[in-house]
């Protein structure tokens, strides 16, 4: 399915339209399958979407007792080191809105790589236990899934030439980044095919060319992870300032 591509003003804009896109998915989802199933992106871009998020209108119009919240990566530190990807939510979002506690599966990565990535892979085929896809087998079916771009093009902390990419099976990996010198836990694009629906949320000149790359360049997901997600029926949405878009031809909009 062709992605929907839409470019806003400033990252203030972004951030309003990129909250009211999550929360009227979210609301959709609840109406016709009682819950939301959202996949949260980790980094900077998106404390501003769940800052929104967590503030009035949207957050009165979001039932918050059946939203289930999950990660699509985090990095192996503590869940209250300043570089982690729960606490950043934390701080953005979870503090202001009253998600239930068991509806908030944080990737443990106080555990070892191994054991987190373990943990969760299991966690998740637990809940998804009774979701089967087409050839009968579990299937990752969440309702959104957030996702932010790298530099580097790298999506959740699947990076480029890394084994993450065309992985087949296992819905979350720990992975060593070599770069970063530094290990992440991280979901597949294996757990992505089934979403309903991806939304890469991208701000800033630094992004441009990962931007452009990941749309208009050739198709080659070993160098453009974001090309390696790519849901079976579900929509893709490219969220974009107009610094992150600024490389984009007009192909990017026909
Ligand atoms: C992470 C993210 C990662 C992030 C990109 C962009 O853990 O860092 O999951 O994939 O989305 O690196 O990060 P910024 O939003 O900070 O630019």
């Amino acid at each position: 399915m062709k992605p929907q591509i839409r470019v806003y003003a400033d990252a203030a804009e972004l951030a309003a339209a990129g909250a009211e896109l999550v929360a009227g998915l979210a609301r959709e989802a609840q109406a016709e399958r009682g819950r939301c199933t959202l996949v949260l992106a980790g980094g900077s871009t998106p404390a501003a979407l769940y800052r929104q998020l967590a503030h009035e209108p949207l957050s009165g119009d979001l039932d918050w007792t059946r939203m289930f919240l999950f990660w699509g990566d985090e990095r192996c530190v503590s869940p209250d080191d300043a570089r982690s990807n729960f606490r950043m939510v934390c701080e953005n979002l979870l503090r202001r809105v009253e998600v239930p506690h068991g509806n908030i599966f944080r990737i443990p990565c106080e555990l070892s790589p191994d054991a987190a990535a373990a943990w969760y892979e299991e966690t998740l085929r637990g809940f998804f236990a009774g979701v089967q896809g087409a050839g009968g087998d579990i299937t990752p079916a969440f309702d959104v899934v957030l996702l932010g771009l790298g530099d580097d093009g790298h999506v959740a902390s699947i990076f480029p030439n890394t084994a993450a990419i065309s992985e087949p099976n296992r819905w979350v990996l720990p992975i060593y980044v070599e770069k970063l010198d530094a290990w992440r836990v991280t979901l597949t694009p294996a757990a992505f095919k089934a979403a309903r629906n991806v939304i890469f949320y991208v701000s800033g000149l630094a992004k441009s060319r990962a931007v452009r790359e990941a749309l208009e360049g050739t198709h080659d997901p070993q160098q453009r992870p974001a090309q390696a997600v790519r849901p079976e029926n579900g929509k893709i949405y490219w969220l974009l300032d107009a610094q992150a878009a600024m490389d984009l031809g007009p192909r990017s909009f026909d």
